[in-house]
């Protein structure tokens, strides 16, 4: 991506809000791209006009470019367990290399419910409750599709995960914003205003915990005041739980599957890319009530139909044991009190990380540039590379506050505070 574009797209114009409003995809096409003289292109009016570039793959490029330290996007920059590679190349050479069922291969979808019985209490049915995706993403694209109609409303609690807002307009609904409070305990969801937010067109809530981008997590009570709001109504809950297995301090994880009212109601997702420092893999899973499952998988199979099927053996040969999904928080842990020491010699004012492996900072106290402008400065002054907040609201609001990604190795981690010293 040349400087000038990345520099363009620093100034605000990416994502789901900010992206040119291209009505014909030959404006879109690169300039070599560009059909002969005599060829006129095809008219095309984008699904997804506001949708561009998205902030992400900017600031990997910038810090490509200016070889600053890349705690922006978040995913690991190490390998994962040999024994999970192993046990991928072994489904290979057993011949697990055609199709496998629409729903997933029968022994990852065990697997699956076994780890949310043993961890959360809940027994989904593995014939009808689970279905495998590719990806936490996929499963989110249908779990909305299958049941947003036209005109129907989403509610969905800003700062959020980039995909929701697209998938809601593919879907032809409306997207209601929440946005979260800020205390000085961190980033919660008000939910006298989720309440308030209601109407009889809301079809579904959309939650996410632990949070991305805030490192926030829903405690048992978010869960009792969510229940207080969905009872005597017909709104499913779509929770996003991909980082159920990041969760600090000794504190539980709160799935919705704890919760039989919710979970009755419920789109359960989570991603074995982040589970199992394999994000490349894309391949996650749906748990819903059989009635949910069965209109998620009528999208699902003219969608990608199935999910590869190495991968899929493999993963489930490898939950056979639970230590790597249970290791994953003190594994976690030892990267964020690692990184938070690290900073706290420095002006940035830390917010709390409950979960993910997103560490949130205010640099209020060391700068009052807008945030995409600060980060701008940060990779190529400072040498690292991090994501605005602003990035994860429909509108971009200056909070002043921007999310590293302390998934990398402790040498990473090092080599950035070595350079956020300076601040
Ligand atoms: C909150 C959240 N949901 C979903 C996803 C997508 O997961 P996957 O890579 O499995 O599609 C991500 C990835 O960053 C995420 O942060």
């Amino acid at each position: 991506m040349p400087a000038s574009e990345i520099s363009h797209l620093l100034q605000g114009s990416w994502g789901y809000n900010n992206a040119p409003h291209n009505d014909w995809i030959g404006l879109m096409l690169a300039r070599d791209e560009q059909p002969s003289a005599h060829v006129t292109p095809a008219p095309m009016t984008s699904k997804l006009p506001r949708v561009g570039t998205t902030v992400f793959s900017v600031m990997s490029a910038l810090a490509l470019e200016t070889g600053a330290v890349n705690l922006g996007q978040g995913f690991p920059d190490f390998d994962c367990d040999p024994r999970l590679v192993h046990a991928v190349s072994e489904a290979m050479r057993q011949g697990f290399n055609q199709y496998p069922p629409m729903s997933g291969a029968l022994p990852l979808r065990q697997a699956i419910v076994d780890k949310i019985r043993s961890l959360y209490g809940h027994a989904y049915d593995v014939n009808d409750e689970i279905t495998v995706t590719a990806g936490a993403t996929q499963a989110i694209l249908t779990a909305i599709l299958c049941s947003v109609h036209a005109g129907d409303e989403v509610i969905v609690i800003e700062p959020a995960y980039d995909s929701y807002l697209p998938a809601i307009q593919l879907a032809g609904g409306k997207p209601v914003l929440v946005s979260m409070r800020r205390g000085p305990d961190g980033f919660s969801v008000p939910w006298d205003a989720v309440a308030a937010a209601v109407t009889p067109r809301t079809r579904m809530i959309i939650i996410n915990s632990p949070h991305n981008p805030t490192g926030s997590v829903l405690t048992a009570d978010d869960l009792a005041q969510l229940a207080d709001i969905v009872r005597d109504t017909s709104i499913l809950l779509l929770s996003d739980e991909v980082y159920e297995h990041m969760v600090y301090d000794d504190v539980p994880h709160e799935s919705v599957c704890r919760h039989p009212e919710l979970v009755a109601r419920a789109f359960v997702i989570s991603s074995f890319g982040k589970t199992y420092h394999v994000t490349g893999w894309k391949v996650g899973y749906a748990a819903a009530p059989a009635m949910l499952s069965a209109e998620f998988r009528r999208v699902h199979q003219f969608n990608v139909f199935t999910v590869n099927a190495p991968m899929q053996h493999g993963l489930a040969a490898y939950m056979l044991d639970p230590a790597p999904y249970l290791d994953v928080a003190p594994f976690y842990a030892h990267k964020r009190d690692l990184f938070r020491a690290g900073l706290e010699g420095t002006r940035f004012r830390l917010l709390p990380v409950r979960g993910t492996y997103f560490q949130c900072v205010d640099y209020s106290a060391i700068s009052s540039q807008p945030e995409a402008e600060f980060c701008r400065w940060l990779a190529s002054e400072i040498g690292v590379a991090a994501i605005p907040l602003s990035a994860f609201y429909d509108q971009p609001r200056e909070s002043g506050i921007i999310r590293f990604c302390f998934a990398k190795k402790d040498q990473t981690l090092k080599a950035a505070l070595d350079r956020l010293a300076r601040l």
